[in-house]
């Protein structure tokens, strides 16, 4: 049980109730580690911002138990539709295009405001309070752990003392000014907008539709109701700067789309940034999510990424807390997810600069690749699979991370289904596993039963062989999911089963 209403202090606090706090709190939780969480907003966001929900972060949505209401919230994303001026060039189909790679071979769609919901309905009835109406205000650190000044509802100041705080404050992160940390990188000049619309006239029948041009870019997609749409766009060439409305862009999204907008529901324009943090930790604080990093929305990768910063971090303090790990644990936190983040930041970065530019290059990707070649591409069995492997968030490694021990660790366990079930059906735990495909060697079966550590033997088949597994070999699977150890010497096991894990007799 979890009361976060009283002053008393927690190990843990936590900065920030977007999709990144709420997430790093049900998995602290899950982990039976105490702690607040402050937010300076009255109450959830209300708008939908992030559509999209990624395979991985349904993976890791499956060992916290809330993936299946997670889905039954959204919707499988079946088919994109691009057209110029109101008619069809080609279509996409996706619905489970990374059949054999996920037990959730599908993209979700699922607006983030609903997102959070489900989220936080699962952490109210862990019995755990958001501390609303909370603004942090500095942070100070000290040997032993943080003292974080916060103006709430009861006191303009309070000092919160926590062994860790994560900062999950978004792009503005005042965690991450507190400490100094540097944000570089920089804002395009291209402007985005986001409505909510109601419209008459034909639209394709995607469950995306997007609509290029040689000079513009827009997307719209249909919401429950009659004839509502969220567009979303680039705000077109030669619009004024400043108080932008709807009817500023209006004729050139009725141009492009051909539809009739009838009324406008809800309006808002954004800069899109590309920002890293220099560093992901300073002593005991952390940064998560869009405090650490941020990049355009191509791909759907932002808040997908913020959410698998919290899975990363989430048990690695909850070993230093529980005290029988090396501590220098809480380092490869940066070292893994600060890697993952330069690189898409770097490659979206590349393809937004393409998608919105005014050059010759950027006018003949919209108004020729994208509606003519991507949809014949797209017919090609090979392109759907590589684009799911990419953009499904299960491609990522930690190959250069102090926890990844021998040739191929650091990977993400790869998924396989062993007869009536699935190879991850062992991962619900959250706890370190081994499996064995194959034989496992006596050596290895008492280290495992010697650590606490579930061995879980699987038969080796050419099925198994396929989805990338080695066999005979150990594989040391961490509480996330990911590969730590991956080899077949006991001794060198037994020394990184006695470094990082942390035996939980049962
Ligand atoms: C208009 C818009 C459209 C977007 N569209 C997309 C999209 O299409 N696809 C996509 O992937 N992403 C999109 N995003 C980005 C996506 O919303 C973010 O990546 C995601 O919300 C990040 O989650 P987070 O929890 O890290 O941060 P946030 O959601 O920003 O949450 C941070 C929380 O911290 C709180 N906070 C901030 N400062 C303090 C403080 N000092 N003290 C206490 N609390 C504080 C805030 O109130 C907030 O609740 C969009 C964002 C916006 C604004
Ligand atoms: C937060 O503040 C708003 C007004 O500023 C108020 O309506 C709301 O009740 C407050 N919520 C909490 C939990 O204190
Ligand atoms: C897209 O899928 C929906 C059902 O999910 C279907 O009604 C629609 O006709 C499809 N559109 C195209 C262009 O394939
Ligand atoms: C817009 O559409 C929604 C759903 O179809 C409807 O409830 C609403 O009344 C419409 N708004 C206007 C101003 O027509
Ligand atoms: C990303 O881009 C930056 C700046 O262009 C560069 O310094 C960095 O090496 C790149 N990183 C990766 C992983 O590509």
């Amino acid at each position: 049980m979890q009361s976060s209403t009283d002053a008393q202090s927690k190990p843990v606090l936590i900065v920030g109730a977007g999709p990144t706090g709420l997430c790093l709190a049900l998995w602290l939780n899950r982990l039976g580690i105490s702690f607040r969480i402050i937010d300076q907003a009255s109450g959830p966001g209300t708008t939908s911002r992030a559509i999209i929900c990624h395979a991985r972060t349904l993976e890791m949505y499956q060992s916290l138990g809330i993936a299946e209401d997670m889905i039954s919230h959204g919707s499988k994303l079946q088919n994109v539709t691009i057209a110029q001026q109101g008619q069809i060039r080609g279509s996409l189909k996706f619905g489970n295009i990374g059949t054999g790679l996920s037990p959730f071979p599908f993209i979700l769609s699922l607006p983030q405001d609903i997102h959070e919901r489900v989220l936080l309905d699962h952490l109210q009835r862990a019995g755990v309070t958001i501390e609303r109406n909370t603004t942090l205000e500095s942070l100070k650190q000290h040997d032993d752990g943080v003292t974080a000044r916060v103006c709430g509802p009861h006191s303009d100041h309070e000092d919160i003392s926590a062994s860790y705080v994560a900062g999950c404050d978004g792009a503005r992160s005042t965690v991450r000014k507190s400490c100094g940390i540097k944000f570089e990188g920089g804002t395009y000049e291209q402007k985005f907008f986001v409505s909510d619309v109601n419209a008459t006239g034909h639209i394709p029948t995607g469950d995306v539709n997007i609509f290029a041009s040689g000079r513009n870019f827009c997307i719209a997609i249909p919401l429950p109701g009659e004839k509502r749409y969220r567009v979303l766009g680039l705000v077109p060439e030669g619009v004024k700067d400043g108080d932008l409305k709807f009817s500023d862009v209006q004729p050139a999204v009725e141009d492009n789309t051909r539809l009739g907008i009838t009324a406008v529901n809800w309006f808002s324009t954004y800069s899109v940034h590309h920002r890293v943090a220099s560093q992901f930790r300073e002593h005991n604080v952390f940064l998560l999510g869009d405090a650490a990093h941020v990049h355009s929305p191509v791909g759907g990768q932002g808040m997908n990424t913020g959410l698998g910063d919290a899975a990363n971090l989430a048990w690695k303090l909850a070993s230093c807390l529980k005290g029988t790990t090396d501590p220098k644990i809480l380092d490869t936190y940066h070292q893994e997810r600060a890697a993952f983040a330069t690189e898409l930041v770097n490659s979206t970065d590349r393809i937004f600069t393409l998608v919105q530019a005014r050059s010759f290059l950027g006018t003949v990707a919209r108004s020729f690749m994208l509606p003519y070649v991507l949809p014949i591409a797209f017919k090609l069995p090979w392109i759907p699979t590589f684009a799911f492997k990419k953009n499904s968030q299960i491609q990522i490694s930690y190959p250069q991370s102090d926890l990844s021990t021998g040739n191929g660790a650091g990977c993400r366990l790869p998924w396989v289904e062993t007869g009536e079930s699935d190879n991850y059906k062992s991962l619900e735990d959250s706890r370190w596993v081994m499996h064995v495909y194959g034989e496992a060697s006596d050596e290895v079966a008492t280290l495992a039963s010697e650590s606490y550590i579930p061995l879980h033997r699987y038969a080796w088949s050419d099925h198994v062989s396929k989805a990338g597994l080695v066999r005979d070999s150990v594989y040391l699977v961490r509480p996330d999911g990911y590969v730590g150890y991956l080899g077949t010497d006991p001794g060198e096991l037994g020394d990184y089963l006695k470094r990082w894990t942390v035996p939980e007799q049962k």
